[in-house]
């Protein structure tokens, strides 16, 4: 066998451009692994990569696989490779820079991926590590955000905010979530302290003091958000750079986060995950068959949680 069925892009455009046909088969590195994808999920980077906004700043080939979320079974590992064997179940961000996972099989590096939670199936699991992976590395390792601070979350149901106020919640901090009345009802139950409907109240209004933002929106969010830090808070963006001579006028710290694959990190959020303390929050599963329908929903930018694609049982 040296083809298999993917999705991909020969140009940069609309969702019309997403082919279904037969691709060669991943190129094994020796720190590789070889998946026989189950699900993978839909981020906005994928339809962001597809429409060609990200091209001075990633360096793909066309045609490209889309799709940087996975679950799936290891069917080969290189010759490097000693902490996974064939039959594993295992879940990974897999690194932007190379074929993604709208496909049949996708090589992964070893040490980005993770043994799956156990208490998840794979539709579960493959919306997992991206959105998560981001919440950890903008609210653990940049923010490090610590038990009793307050965290402004924006867009709080969305993929990245749904988990970011778990974890968030499981580090012991109080959750300020923004997100419109259909969706405040889930974020009371993922354990949201005080809810804003962006549509109703101008948060900079009714929020003050906090440690640390979280900003997945940028622009007009991001400059209102600078005035509810507390002195020496953190304004934390994935979002757009925040501007440092911003950060010093306000007498605040900034960071911008663009989330890396890494296994250890999804190794720690699995443990998480199998002691019930967070989980995913799934929008709609949809066959890989329709992709194009799958981008349309994460590019209306109203979807509560991932939307996942299924490939295989
Ligand atoms: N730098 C990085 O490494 C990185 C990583 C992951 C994601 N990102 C970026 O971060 C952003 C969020 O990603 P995501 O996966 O969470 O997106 P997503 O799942 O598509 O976010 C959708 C959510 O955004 C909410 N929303 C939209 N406008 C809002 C507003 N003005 N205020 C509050 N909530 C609002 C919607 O809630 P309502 O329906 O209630 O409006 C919806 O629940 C995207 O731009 C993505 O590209 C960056």
């Amino acid at each position: 066998m040296t083809t298999m069925k993917a999705v991909r892009i020969h140009a940069y455009g609309g969702p019309e451009l997403l082919h279904e046909e037969e691709a060669p088969l991943p190129h094994l590195n020796p720190d590789d692994i070889l998946i026989r994808v189950r699900a993978a999920a839909v981020n906005p980077v994928d339809w962001k990569i597809r429409e060609g906004y990200l091209q001075g700043f990633l360096h793909h080939q066309l045609p490209l696989i889309l799709g940087w979320d996975v679950a799936g079974e290891v069917v080969e590992c290189g010759d490097q490779v000693t902490a996974f064997k064939s039959g594993d179940e295992v879940y990974a961000r897999p690194n932007i820079e190379r074929d993604g996972s709208y496909a049949e099989y996708i090589a992964v590096k070893a040490s980005d991926a993770a043994l799956k939670p156990a208490s998840l199936d794979p539709i579960h699991a493959a919306a997992v590590p991206l959105a998560t992976l981001t919440a950890w590395q903008a609210l653990v390792d940049a923010a490090q955000l610590q038990a009793g601070q307050t965290v402004l979350i924006h867009a709080a149901a969305g993929g990245v905010g749904s988990m970011a106020v778990q974890l968030a919640k499981a580090r012991g901090a109080r959750v300020i979530a923004t997100a419109s009345a259909v969706n405040l009802g889930l974020l009371t139950e993922l354990g949201a302290d005080q809810l804003i409907d962006y549509t109703k109240a101008r948060f900079e209004d009714v929020v003050s003091q906090v440690d640390v933002v979280f900003d997945t929106i940028g622009d007009d969010t991001q400059d209102r958000s600078w005035s509810v830090l507390k002195p020496d808070g953190m304004l934390v963006s994935i979002a757009n750079p925040p501007p440092a001579e911003t950060a010093v006028s306000f007498g605040v710290r900034s960071a911008f986060v663009f989330v890396q694959p890494n296994g250890s990190q999804l190794t720690a959020i699995g443990r998480l995950i199998d002691e019930g303390r967070i989980k995913p929050i799934i929008h709609s599963v949809l066959p890989l068959s329709e992709v194009r329908q799958a981008h349309a929903i994460s590019q209306g930018g109203h979807a509560r949680g991932k939307i996942v694609l299924r490939v295989a049982n």
